[in-house]
């Protein structure tokens, strides 16, 4: 008999927490929207007290999607609790998500609390958040490395208060397969848990372990694994959603779990993810990485021609991967680009569509051959200019030494222009924005590469950005990289000034998150 767990999705909480990986307000929306397409069970869509911007991005995900429970967490204080209901209150399914640290050396080093005041503010924390929402979770921060009869303990407290699931996250990435499946099974058997309390198991990636340690939790017998798309979160990251589906999927008899996750959309929701946040993905990462089912040696092309079973586990296609990718040419109606985002998981409105469809006939111009990395690239570019203060509107470099840039930017109704010599163009044309703009950042990482094959392609270009004691992270992309390049700063620059613009977030001390 197989038995079904449910997947957590935490992309946009806690791997939204990874550097580089924050979305803005309509970043978040469009990556729930495909996380439904791709059939989590629950979406935890942000930490609400953090910002009003994250309070925001909750509450549209709440409202936007119909079928996923929607969760938002809260530490387990008044404040927070009351303002993650606040923000989940119009969802069809909301999920209170809270959590305290249950280990020693929480205990006593950050929380400055004993077991008893712990146990305590459990109790009264998962009262309170059952009070205003129907689904609550617990979680046990630093599970992992608490003692177990006190663990078994505070999972007690927490379901006589009204919890419906309990998560115990190896919050530091410290624990292996063999240790956590036996936690698992001593606190379900000491806890005494009821039937409908779900356990959960939240792991982190610092060791490498944390796809391994969820299968082993649930043949402990968590039923819920917590992960993110592409495996990014804290630090090392958490489970990568799209392994622990696919080991579970391709290992039935070993794991005889089933989830409900359409896998045919794992391929759209791991370039989706890449392509709003910029992080790239590791050519050699299971399942999406580009060389995931590439078979380079004569010897497995061979094997794979005779069969795909000798070299193959799991199809390209079960997870969503076609062989040709090739979108449309010069020639292609604006009705077939649009099917064609909408099979990607882009939702594009009318206005959307006319500006995209600009931008895909003057790349088709350049390129005979359009991809679907190349819309990719072009529809979260085309994303980012929408939220931008200043927009590039004409660039022109002159090599020597030093080279020389000319930069004419727009903000609203007025254009600036500056020139700026510097070492190369790219150094030259940063100059130049920062002089119209009147910041001083320093690049701290710039990397460009095609976004398909082809010598026209697209650059995609990634940097980071220190402004004033904080890095931002932007994208840029065109045929010309020097231009690539300095889209990519002028989207840094235009989030550093966007945050100026905004109140401040509320502090969050040293136990949230
Ligand atoms: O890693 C962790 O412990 C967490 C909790 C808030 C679940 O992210
Ligand atoms: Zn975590």
């Amino acid at each position: 008999m197989v038995t079904r767990v449910e997947i957590f999705d935490t992309t946009l909480r806690d791997g939204e927490q990874s550097p580089g990986a924050s979305m803005n307000v309509q970043e978040k929306i469009q990556m729930a929207l495909q996380l439904e397409r791709l059939n989590v069970d629950t979406i935890e869509a942000g930490f609400p007290i953090a910002s009003e911007q994250e309070f925001e991005g909750v509450q549209r995900v709440a409202a936007a999607v119909k079928k996923p429970r929607v969760a938002a967490l809260a530490r387990a204080n008044r404040l927070d609790i009351e303002r993650a209901a606040k923000a989940i209150e119009k969802a069809a399914r909301p999920v209170l998500h809270t959590f305290l640290a249950t280990s020693d050396i929480h205990l006593e080093f950050k929380l400055k609390m004993s077991r008893q005041e712990v146990l305590d503010r459990v109790g009264e924390s998962v009262r309170l958040a059952k009070s205003l929402i129907g689904r609550v979770e617990y979680s046990a921060e630093d599970s992992t490395r608490s003692d177990l009869e006190y663990l078994a303990e505070i999972t007690k407290t927490a379901i006589a208060a009204g919890a419906d699931v309990i998560n115990l996250p190896d919050t530091v990435g410290f624990t292996t397969p063999m240790e956590i499946e036996e936690m698992f099974r001593f606190v379900i058997a000491e806890s005494g848990a009821p039937e409908h309390v779900v356990f959960s198991s939240h792991n982190h990636n610092d060791l490498g372990l944390a796809v391994a340690n969820a299968l082993a939790a649930v043949r402990g017998g968590a039923r819920q694994i917590e992960c993110c798309v592409n495996g990014i979160g804290e630090r090392a990251g958490n489970t990568a959603l799209e392994e622990v589906v696919m080991a579970m999927k391709t290992r039935q008899q070993v794991y005889p779990f089933d989830t409900d996750i359409v896998t045919e959309e794992i391929t759209n929701t791991s370039r989706l993810l890449g392509s709003i946040t910029g992080l790239s993905i590791a050519y050699n990462k299971p399942v999406v990485g580009r060389n995931a089912f590439a078979h380079e040696a004569g010897i497995h092309q061979h094997g794979v021609i005779a069969s795909r079973i000798t070299y193959e586990i799991m199809t390209p296609e079960s997870v969503g991967r076609k062989s040709n990718e090739l979108v449309l040419g010069k020639h292609s109606g604006k009705h077939g680009l649009t099917r064609r985002c909408a099979d990607m998981g882009f939702t594009l409105t009318d206005a959307e569509v006319q500006h995209l469809y600009e931008k895909f006939i003057a790349l088709a111009d350049k390129k005979k051959e359009v991809f679907e990395d190349d819309l990719r690239v072009l529809i979260a570019s085309m994303r980012n200019e929408s939220f931008e203060i200043y927009t590039l509107e004409q660039l022109r470099t002159a090599g020597g030494d030093p080279t020389i840039a000319y930069v004419k930017l727009r903000r609203g109704s007025e254009s600036c222009e500056e020139t700026s010599t510097g070492d190369g163009p790219v150094d030259a044309a940063c100059q130049a924005v920062e002089r119209i703009i009147g910041v001083s950042g320093r690049l701290q990482e710039f990397s460009i590469r095609a976004a398909s094959p082809g010598k026209e392609a697209l650059g995609e270009a990634h940097v980071a950005v220190l402004l004033n004691g904080k890095i931002f992270y932007g994208t840029g992309a065109s045929t010309d990289i020097v231009e690539a390049a300095v889209h990519a700063y002028l989207s840094a620059t235009n989030k550093y000034l966007a945050l100026k613009s905004t109140q401040e977030p509320t502090p969050i001390t040293a136990q949230a998150r």
